[in-house]
C-alpha cells in the first residue's frame, strides 16, 4: 500500500505547476499537492528551474543543501511570511537584469497578506520535496 501511495505522489510531483485534471478533493486529501497549488502565487517571480526575477527553487535548495531540514523549514517559513532582502543580492545582480539603479536590491515582499501560517507550512513542505 505504501508503495502505491509513493508512486502516486511521484507522478503528481512530476507535473509542472499546472493543476490540469486534478480535482479539489484530491488536493484537499494530499498536503503536498495542496502546498504546490498554494505556491502558484510564487510563480510570478520563481520557477522551479528557470530564472524569472527571483532565484529558481532548485537553486535556492542547492545553496542550502547542507542545512538540516528543520532549520531550513524555519528559515523558509520566515522568508515567505515576512519577505527576504539582501541574501541573494549578488546572485540577482548576476542573473536577473533589472531596471533598478545600481545599489538597489530586488527583494521578496512579505507573503503574509495572502496566506495563513498553516498554508505557509504546506508550501514549505512542498518546496522541500523538490530537493529530491
Ligand atoms: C515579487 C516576487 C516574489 C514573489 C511573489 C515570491 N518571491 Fe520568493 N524571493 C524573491 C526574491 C527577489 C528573493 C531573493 C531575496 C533575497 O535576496 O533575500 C526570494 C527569495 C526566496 C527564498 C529564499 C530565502 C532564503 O532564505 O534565502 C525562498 C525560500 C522563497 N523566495 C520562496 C518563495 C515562495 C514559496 C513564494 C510564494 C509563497 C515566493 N517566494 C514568492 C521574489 C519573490
Amino acid at each position: 500500500m505504501k508503495k502505491i501511495i509513493f508512486l502516486a505522489l511521484t507522478g503528481v510531483l512530476a507535473l509542472t505547476l499546472s493543476s490540469g485534471g486534478v480535482t479539489r478533493e484530491e488536493i484537499e486529501k494530499n498536503p503536498i499537492l495542496k502546498g504546490k497549488m498554494l505556491a502558484k502565487r510564487c510563480s510570478w517571480c520563481h520557477d522551479i528551474n528557470k530564472t524569472i526575477v527571483a532565484p529558481p527553487f532548485k537553486v535556492i535548495l542547492k545553496r542550502y543543501k547542507d542545512i538540516p531540514e528543520e532549520t531550513l523549514k524555519k528559515q523558509f517559513f520566515d522568508a515567505i511570511k515576512n519577505g527576504s532582502k539582501g541574501k541573494w543580492h549578488d546572485w540577482l545582480e548576476g542573473h536577473v537584469q533589472t531596471r533598478l539603479g545600481k545599489g538597489d536590491v530586488m527583494y521578496m515582499p512579505p507573503q503574509k497578506p495572502y496566506y495563513t501560517d498553516e498554508e505557509i507550512k504546506l508550501i514549505v513542505n512542498w518546496l522541500l520535496t523538490l530537493k529530491k
